[in-house]
């Protein structure tokens, strides 16, 4: 997590400040940035959200070189000595990092011995200690010293250009006529610079308005090719919502067209047939978070519709589970931001062993997308809101769609229809509920089956945003264990849509019930007054194909959650602790 930027122009402080704020879903612990005119340095440094930082820049039009960083902390607290750039001993180097310095400690102690002091606690210090004259033999030297994953961008007094780094953080470079950058993301260089080069693993350089040179892993010059920057860059409005989570809740909709009208592209068709050629005897499906909760969703459409071995894991657990891979696997990746490091770790050890990769991205150009045989994209269009909403919704969408083609099935038509039946949930009782939801300090979540899936993401959405301890369990295991935990300070959301389903779990709430815990359910079906007098409240949406059920009834459980968050007075876009893209093992 992180997210870095350099820039060589005019109007340096601004355009960095600008790039901060599109980094800042990388992580707001704290920001901070240094400019450098005439062989001095200006840095500005603050905590918390990157428009803290903005009352502390001086703006500045004139030329000049700078390096900015927004930080999710990893090593060390949320402090001013702690944020970015990190110097030199002699202070002519600034250095902005991404990653993780696996052996800083033992760097520190040598670097220590020889007498540099540091100032923060975190691992990135050493990189600008083991530095006291920038170039390319240095950087080298450097690089070799240093294990683990990093992002870099380096500046040095006495240079007109910037240094660069890469490894297992994701790091492009762009040179436009009269700047240039190098940023954690591409979305930094839209309305700038329209093209841009991805580095590789190992790679590193140096960039001035002037000249550009690439060097591999090897310490050759190579020459990269520029990719065109595809970018329809999402504006910072909020359309008139009150948060950027609301407004992604409802934009499901519109994901939703947008995955039926690539549906029918000729690019989509090619890739399903692709696909559809390959011979696998299992699948897996990996993720992290709220993407793995939408691969166990498509795990219960492979099992449902073919008689084939699936299972699907936490991409962080996945290396640790033994599981048969080989040239016979097909294994999909799913990740909204496309650079999660567990997932991508879990990619790479899958390549390894020769199975067929797939991707469900919902970022074309992230390094998963780019490292898989085949990308499907989500087209939910960028998610700003730290919590996942709309994004897994198209995960669901594109799983359901990918597995229906497989059968031979063309379900565009059903999700069409699905599209004008969705229902997003009542806005008044779905307020009311989260009043009485914000009182507890302990949830749980129940659901069997499908929805016993569909709990633990509603479950995950509550917890992420509200700070309230929340659980999610299959309905029948509360009896195992759990229950021993009901009383009356104990609410539990019961998840029904399942009608085969229904009454075993009715039958687990009502154990609740008798132990003193309230209940409210969720469900499509109809309720009979009588089953409804157990619960708190019965929150009904309206009826829909049972093969989209999970995707209809997560829309209110987000929108519970994020009425919650509001209620509580927590910004749901920017919870504590958290960041949107989560690039470090
Ligand atoms: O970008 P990814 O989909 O790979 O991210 C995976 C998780 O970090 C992410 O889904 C996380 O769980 C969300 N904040 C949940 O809302």
């Amino acid at each position: 997590m992180c997210g870095i930027i350099g820039y060589i122009g005019k109007n340096v402080e601004e355009n960095l400040f600008e790039g901060l704020k599109r980094l800042e879903y990388r992580g707001y612990d704290s920001a901070g940035m240094t400019v450098m005119r005439n062989g001095n340095f200006d840095t500005y440094k603050s905590v918390g959200e990157v428009d803290n930082l903005k009352a502390k820049l001086k703006f500045n039009e004139e030329f000049g070189y700078g390096i900015a960083h927004t930080r999710w902390a990893t090593h060390g607290k949320i402090t001013i000595e702690n944020c970015h750039p990190h110097f030199s001993s002699n202070g002519n180097i600034a250095i902005v990092h991404n990653g993780i310095i696996d052996n800083f400690e033992d760097l520190k102690i040598q670097l220590q011995a020889k007498d540099k002091c540091f100032v923060s606690q975190t691992d990135s210090e050493v990189v600008a200690k083991l530095l006291d004259k920038l170039n390319v033999n240095n950087l080298r030297r450097v690089l070799k010293q240093i294990k683990g994953s990093y992002a870099l961008v380096l500046l040095s007094k006495e240079k007109d250009c910037l240094y660069f780094a890469k490894n297992k953080s994701p790091l492009y470079v762009g040179k436009g006529d009269d700047c240039v950058m190098v940023a954690s993301d591409p979305s930094c260089f839209a309305g700038k610079i329209d093209r841009y080069y991805q580095l590789k693993d190992g790679e590193y350089g140096k960039i001035s308005l002037k000249s550009l040179v690439f060097y591999d892993k090897n310490d050759e010059i190579i020459e990269k090719t520029q990719e065109s920057l595809d970018f329809n860059f999402i504006s910072e409005d909020k359309s008139g919502y009150d948060h950027f989570m609301i407004k992604e809740i409802y934009q499901s909709r519109i994901a939703l067209e947008n995955i039926i009208a690539k549906f029918q592209t000729p690019e989509l068709e090619s890739k399903l047939k692709e696909l559809k050629k390959l011979m696998f005897d299992r699948i897996y499906l990996v993720g992290c978070g709220t993407a793995y909760h939408a691969g166990l969703i498509g795990q219960s459409y492979i099992r449902a519709e073919c008689n084939i071995d699936t299972f699907c894991e936490v991409a962080s657990e996945f290396k640790e589970k033994n599981f048969v891979i080989d040239e016979n696997s097909l294994c999909i990746f799913i990740s909204q931001s496309g650079e999660t490091a567990d997932t991508l770790s879990a990619l790479e050890y899958c390549k390894q062993k020769n199975a067929h990769i797939i991707a469900i991205t919902n970022t074309e150009y992230s390094t998963i997308a780019k490292k898989a045989d085949i990308n499907f994209p989500t087209c939910a269009g960028q998610e700003k809101a730290v919590a996942s909403t709309k994004a897994y919704f198209a995960q669901c969408v594109m799983l359901y769609l990918i597995i229906s083609y497989l059968k031979g099935k063309n379900n565009v038509e059903k999700l069409k229809l699905f599209k004008n039946q969705i229902d997003f949930g009542d806005d008044k009782a779905l307020k009311n509920l989260a009043e009485i939801v914000s009182k507890y300090d302990k949830i749980f979540f129940i659901g069997r089956g499908i929805d016993y899936i569909t709990a633990e993401e509603a479950s995950l959405k509550l917890k992420e945003i509200t700070y309230i301890f929340s659980s999610a369990l299959p309905s029948g295991e509360l009896k195992h264990g759990t229950l021993a935990l009901v009383d009356e300070s104990v609410l539990v959301i019961v998840i029904a849509t399942d009608e085969k389903l229904f009454n075993k779990t009715l039958n687990n709430a009502y154990e609740i019930k008798s132990r003193g815990g309230k209940l409210v359910l969720f469900t499509q079906l109809n309720v009979d007054r009588e089953v409804a007098k157990n619960f708190e409240m019965v929150f009904k949406v309206g009826l829909t194909q049972q093969d989209f059920y999970p995707m209809q009834i997560i829309l209110p459980l987000q929108k519970l959650a994020y009425f919650t968050a509001v209620k509580k007075g927590i910004n749901p876009d920017k919870p504590r602790n958290l960041a949107k893209s989560v690039t470090v093992e």
